[in-house]
C-alpha cells in the first residue's frame, strides 16, 4: 500500500493469507464474502456514514421533541398490500413480518404526540432491482394536528436538516465516497421549496418525454398506472432535483390514505423522489374518520377484524394526522451515489439471499 510504519512493539495474533477480495469488483459477485468485504476501506466508509446518518435522523427527531418508540415487527396486519408479505407461524397462529410500523405509530399519537421509530421492515419483493431489499431499515414518523401542507413541509425539512447534519459531522468522508456530494447538500438546502408535481403531471411528463411504461412495446402511461423503478429514475434524471410527487389516485393507495377534500378521487399523499434512486419516502395524511376507514378496508378487500386496535383510534377520539416512511438504504444510495442499496446494507437480504 506504500505506507511505512514505525512500530515499537508487535505481536502476531492470528495469521492471514491476505483477503480474497477485490474492493472494486461488482457488489453482487462478493455478497458471499460480505463479512470480509467490510474490512475494506470503501465498505467500511459506507458503514461509518450509515452509523452517523442514523444518529443524525435521531438528532433531527429529538431536536423537534418527537418521542422514539419500538413497535413490534411480528404482526398480524398488512400495511402495504398482501403481495409483499412474508408469512410465518407464530406458535399456532398466522403472522407476518411487518411491512411498516406506521399503524403502531398512529396508536401512540394520543399519548405521546409526535413519534418516530427506526426499525426493520420486510417486503417479499419478487424482483431484483438496485433499490429493493427484502429486509430494510425503515425510518418512520407520525405527527398529530397537521394538515397536508404541514406534511409536505415536514418531509422537505427532514431531508434538508438531516443532510446538513450529516455533512456537518462527516462531510469529508461523504466526499470521499461521492465526490459530487456537495451538489446534493446544495440542492436540498438552497433549492427550497422542493419542486412539486402531481401524479397526473408526472404521467404527462413521462408521456411527453418518451419515458415508456414498457420500453419493449413503447407503451405510454395511462392514469392509474404505477410509475415503476426504471421510468421513475428516467424521469428524475431529466428533472435533476428532488421532487415531491403528490396526490396519487385513490385506487393506487392503501386503505389508510386520506382523500383530498376538493377531489375525492385523489389522496393527500406524497412520495419524495431523488435523482439516481427515485422514491426514498412514501407518505400520506391518514383517514381519521371511522366510517371512511371501514370503507378503505372494504375497497382493499381486507377483513377489518385484526385491525380492531387501529380502528379504535377513530372511535375513541381522533385528530387529523399524517406521517411518512424513509428507506435508510435508499437515502444512503443517493447520498453516496452507490450503484445499489446493497452497498448501504450490512448483510443484504434479497430474493434468493439470506446469507451470510
Ligand atoms: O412507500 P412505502 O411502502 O410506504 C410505507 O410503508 C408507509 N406505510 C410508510 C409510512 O407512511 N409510515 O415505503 C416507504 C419507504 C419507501 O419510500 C422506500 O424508501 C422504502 O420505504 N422501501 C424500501 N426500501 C428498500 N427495499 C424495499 N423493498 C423497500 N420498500 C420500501
Ligand atoms: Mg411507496
Amino acid at each position: 500500500m506504500g505506507i511505512e510504519l514505525q512500530a515499537d512493539y508487535w505481536e502476531l495474533m492470528g495469521e492471514s493469507p491476505g483477503l480474497p477480495i477485490n474492493q472494486d469488483a461488482n457488489v453482487d459477485t462478493q455478497l458471499d464474502e460480505r463479512h470480509l468485504v467490510h474490512r475494506g476501506q470503501k465498505a467500511s466508509a459506507h458503514m461509518k456514514v450509515r452509523s452517523i446518518v442514523t444518529q443524525c435522523f435521531r438528532d433531527h427527531f429529538f431536536s423537534k421533541h418527537y418521542h422514539e418508540v419500538c413497535p413490534p415487527t411480528l404482526v398480524q396486519t398488512q400495511v402495504e398490500g398482501g403481495s409483499t408479505l412474508f408469512q410465518l407461524k407464530f406458535f399456532d397462529e398466522d403472522a407476518f413480518l411487518t411491512q411498516s410500523s406506521q399503524l403502531y405509530l398512529e396508536t401512540m399519537l394520543p399519548s405521546l404526540g409526535d413519534v418516530f421509530c427506526i426499525a426493520q421492515s420486510y417486503r417479499a419483493e419478487k424482483s431484483l432491482t438496485q433499490r429493493h431489499l427484502a429486509e430494510y431499515t425503515h425510518i418512520e414518523a407520525e405527527r398529530a394536528f397537521i394538515d397536508f401542507e404541514d406534511l409536505l413541509q415536514t418531509v422537505e425539512e427532514l431531508i434538508a436538516d438531516v443532510t446538513q447534519r450529516v455533512f456537518d459531522k462527516c462531510g469529508d468522508l461523504i466526499r470521499l465516497c461521492n465526490p459530487e456530494a456537495d451538489k446534493i447538500l446544495e440542492v436540498v438546502t438552497k433549492n427550497r421549496p422542493f419542486k412539486r408535481m402531481t401524479y397526473a403531471e408526472c404521467i404527462k411528463f413521462c408521456n411527453e418525454h418518451n419515458i415508456y411504461k414498457d420500453p419493449k412495446t413503447e407503451e405510454h402511461f395511462k392514469h392509474g398506472d404505477d410509475i415503476t423503478d426504471a421510468p421513475e429514475r428516467q424521469m428524475l434524471q431529466i428533472i435533476g432535483v428532488p421532487v415531491l410527487m403528490i396526490k396519487f389516485p385513490l385506487e393506487m393507495k392503501a386503505f389508510y390514505a386520506k382523500k383530498c377534500a376538493d377531489d375525492l378521487e385523489l389522496t393527500e399523499t406524497v412520495d419524495v423522489l431523488v435523482p439516481g434512486v427515485g422514491e426514498i419516502i412514501g407518505s400520506s395524511m391518514r383517514v381519521d374518520n371511522y366510517q371512511e376507514l371501514l370503507e378503505g378496508f372494504e375497497r382493499e378487500g381486507i377483513d377489518p377484524k385484526s385491525y380492531y386496535w387501529y380502528i379504535d383510534q377513530r372511535k375513541f377520539g381522533t385528530t387529523s394526522h399524517g406521517g411518512y416512511g424513509l428507506g435508510l438504504e435508499r437515502y444512503l444510495m443517493w447520498l453516496l451515489k452507490l450503484p445499489s442499496v446493497k452497498q448501504a446494507c450490512l448483510y443484504p437480504r434479497l430474493m434468493y439471499r439470506c446469507k451470510p
